[in-house]
């Protein structure tokens, strides 16, 4: 099981509380479509993913980057079973969506991108290093299916 210090979890739902889903959510979801491109393949039934522009204006891709941040909520709110909290959502992705679960580091470096962006010079080094932990551990519970 992951230990988790005070400071960790007060960072996590801190970061959590902060930021706007409508705006994280999509803007990480569209970096990774556009920086990572073969990432698209899963969301054939989004439709105009041509272009960054096209990305970015998609409404599906709107959608979906808050449903993921919704997703991500579940995990800040179960910090301590993140795994059992993840079996669904792991069985999901392995099983009928079959993503490659290489794309879940992916998607979590373009969140990182994007968080860090946002909170400017709160996101400091330990903040970081909290919130790198969170996802890995996403990340981990996101795999489990896979094993
Ligand atoms: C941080 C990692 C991720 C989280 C937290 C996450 C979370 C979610 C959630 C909450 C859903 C909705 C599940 C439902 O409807 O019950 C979902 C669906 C989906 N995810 Fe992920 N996901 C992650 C990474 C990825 C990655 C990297 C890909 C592909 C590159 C992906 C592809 C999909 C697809 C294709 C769907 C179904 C979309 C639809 O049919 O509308 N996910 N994900």
């Amino acid at each position: 099981m992951v230990e988790w210090t005070d400071f960790e979890r007060a960072t996590i739902q801190n970061i959590f509380s902060k930021i706007d889903y409508d705006v994280v959510g999509p803007a990480a979801l569209t970096r990774c479509l556009v920086v990572y491109p073969w990432t698209q393949r899963y969301f054939a039934k989004f439709g105009n993913l041509y272009n960054a522009d096209a990305i970015s204006a998609n409404p599906n891709v709107k959608a979906h980057g808050k449903t993921v941040l919704c997703g991500l909520e579940r995990a800040v709110k179960n910090l301590d079973n993140i795994k059992a909290e993840y079996t669904e959502l792991s069985v999901l992705h392995s099983e009928k969506l079959q993503v490659d679960p290489d794309n879940f580091l992916l998607l979590a470096d373009c969140l990182t991108v994007v968080i860090a962006a946002q909170l400017g010079e709160d996101f400091t080094a330990d903040v970081h290093a909290a919130f790198q932990k969170f996802l890995a551990v996403v990340v981990s519970a996101l795999r489990k299916q896979y094993y």
